[in-house]
């Protein structure tokens, strides 16, 4: 998420949200964006131009001509990555909404070649009038980008609908904007599975493995970074991904993950099962328990329903199926059987006899073994990276 760089022009208008723009412009240049700001007269009457000249670094600007003067709308127009309104009142609105052009603010919308972006701001009964609404919609219509408004304590003193969005949102909101239209899995969306799963034996103990999520956490971190919408299903660990933007579903057994990845699959485009399912989990759960009158004792397990095969089964010809092998063992031959028998696109095979590969580490060292036959080598380093190296490839960003 980043601005860096990024041209913001901000027109502010007259409402009295006005005074939260010189934290606006103080947040969006801490991100790293260039800010020219635009007042209305009536703005000036909320807030001080020159609190805003000094945060933003640059003059503010009124009015279409300066004494002899005169502000060039269309170059300021076309300097811009986009046009941010906040706070826009219901007098712009219409302005913006019928084209008038009687302020320098409404004739750099007017010659805007960016995207344009609207903060509304007013009382709830404007708000709510059809003359608005019918401004708002027209205004869509023609592109622009609606910012919804709060709900909270408004000027008049009533509590309602028609408050601007806090800075802080609004930095929020042009920053995913910029995401969704400069990184490479943008409009994407992902599946990830990670961690072990625990199958109850009875109420205080259960069959699970040593698996910590931190690879299927590392994916799914990765895929979020470069733009992508993810569902992370994460079995019982104490890890979580430090990216918000990562939806995380919370599940303890495999049946649990099967029934959270079978209603999230469908809507993936990319899905990536690097979780350690269990394969069996007990017949019987004690209710009470089990207590040790016994010298042995005996379980029976049955097996749990394979989420990879079952995902490879309804798989759409654009998915990207991608599942993990681990294996003790002749290691590629189990894998390649994995591979042709789940319908996966790829196997990323973990090998248990590399040290500093597998359950708990910090580090990995994949192979990742393609439908063609192919087999690529990642090397041993930290799991971020190895993730990195993964998403590349199997996205074909080599
Ligand atoms: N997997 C799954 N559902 C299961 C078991 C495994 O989705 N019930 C997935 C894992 O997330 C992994 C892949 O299948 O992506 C392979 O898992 P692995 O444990 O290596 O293999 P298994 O299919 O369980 O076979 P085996 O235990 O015999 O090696």
């Amino acid at each position: 998420m980043s601005l860096k760089g990024k041209k913001i022009i901000l027109g502010v208008t007259g409402s009295i949200a006005a005074y939260k723009t010189p934290h606006l412009v103080r947040l969006l240049v801490k991100e790293g964006a260039a800010v020219k700001v635009i007042c209305t007269e009536a703005a000036g009457k909320f807030v001080s131009t020159l609190a805003l000249s000094t945060v933003s670094r640059h003059e503010v600007l009124s009015n279409i001509s300066d004494g002899s003067a005169w502000n060039n709308h269309v170059a300021l127009g076309r300097w811009a990555d986009v046009m941010l309104v906040a706070p826009c009142s219901a007098n712009t609105l219409a302005r913006l909404a019928q084209g008038i052009c009687d302020n320098l603010l409404a004739a750099v919308y007017l010659s805007a070649t960016c995207p344009v972006h609207i903060a509304p701001a007013m009382d709830e009964d404007m708000w709510h009038h059809p003359s608005t609404k019918n401004n708002l919609k027209t205004l869509a219509a023609y592109g622009n980008q609606l910012i919804p408004v709060g709900h909270g304590e408004l000027a008049s003193g009533l509590v309602g609908e028609g408050r601007m969005a806090e800075p802080e949102d609004l930095v929020r909101h042009l920053s995913a904007y910029f995401d969704k239209t400069t990184l490479p899995l943008s409009g994407k969306k992902a599946l990830v599975t990670a961690g072990p799963t625990f199958e109850r034996l009875d109420p205080v103990r259960y069959l699970g493995n040593f698996s910590t999520g931190k690879m299927g956490i590392a994916l799914a971190e990765r895929l979020a970074a470069l733009g992508a919408e993810v569902n992370l299903v994460l079995g019982p660990t104490h890890l979580r991904p430090a990216d918000p933007k990562v939806q995380v579903t919370q599940v303890e057994s495999a049946g649990e993950m099967f029934d959270a990845c079978a209603a999230l699959f469908p809507a993936a485009d990319i899905a990536i099962m690097a979780a350690a399912v269990a394969d069996f989990r007990p017949k019987e759960r004690a209710g009470q328990k089990i207590k040790k009158t016994a010298e042995t004792l005996e379980l029976v397990l049955e097996k749990n329903k394979d989420i990879l095969a079952y995902l490879g089964s309804i798989k759409k010809e654009q998915q990207l199926l991608v599942g993990f092998a681990l294996e003790t063992h002749n290691e590629m031959e189990h894998a390649r059987a994995k591979l042709q028998a789940k319908n996966a696109d790829f196997i990323v095979l973990n090998s248990l006899q590399q040290s500093g590969a597998g359950f708990g580490t910090d580090t990995n060292q994949v192979s990742i073994l393609g439908r063609d036959g192919s087999v690529t080598e990642i090397p041993l380093q930290s799991k971020t990276s190895v993730a990195s190296a993964i998403i590349s490839y199997i996205t074909n960003d080599k």
